[in-house]
């Protein structure tokens, strides 16, 4: 299972509510590796989406503790061993797509995390753990450094080292 981020230089993620950045080459990125694919988030992060709505061509799978909760589109579980279970009904890839309560709760159970790292520190109220300082984590993949917009940005991939 993967995790999939977009983080600031201390590793920010989120602010009010929303994302940090908006940068078109990371939200391509994230759309063609999780197309077809199983996403697990949290009520939150599926909140923040327009609309609330689902994402496309994956199994969307939502956390939350309210038992009435449904929306179209959504499986709704209740807890994380919920989650895994349902994940494992479905074909494909899981990842790990937030928001921090998520994260943090999966992080234990991801091999990789596709970190698009932004050279930048916004104010931010939600952080993903720090792999850099982690014994836990190391970087196998690092891209070149791209511009959008003015913001500098690599794509990175941690791998768990134990
Ligand atoms: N930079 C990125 O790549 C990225 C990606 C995703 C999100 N984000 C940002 O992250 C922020 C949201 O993160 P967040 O930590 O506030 O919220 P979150 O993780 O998206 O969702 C938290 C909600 O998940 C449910 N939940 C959490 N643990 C649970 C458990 N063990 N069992 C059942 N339900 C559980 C609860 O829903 P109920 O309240 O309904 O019970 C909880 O309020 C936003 O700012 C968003 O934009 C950033």
């Amino acid at each position: 299972m993967k995790a999939i981020l977009c983080a600031s230089e201390n590793w920010g993620i989120g602010n009010g509510g929303g994302l940090l950045f908006h940068i078109r080459a990371d939200m391509r990125f994230f759309r063609a590796q999780t197309e077809g694919g199983i996403v697990i988030m949290g009520r939150k992060t599926l909140d923040s989406f327009p609309e609330g709505r689902p994402l496309k061509n994956r199994v969307n799978i939502v956390l939350t503790h309210d038992a009435s909760f449904a929306r179209e589109g959504v499986i709704a579980v209740s807890c994380k061993s919920g989650a895994l279970a349902e994940a494992k009904k479905h074909d494909g890839e899981v990842y790990i797509i937030g928001g921090g309560e998520i994260y943090s709760l999966f992080l234990e159970d991801c091999d990789r995390c596709l970190v698009t790292k932004v050279e930048a520190r916004p104010e931010a109220d939600v952080f993903f753990p720090n792999l850099d300082e982690s014994p836990n984590w190391r970087i196998a993949e690092e891209s070149e450094l791209f511009e959008e917009d003015g913001l500098k940005f690599r794509f990175v991939t941690y791998e768990r080292t134990r």
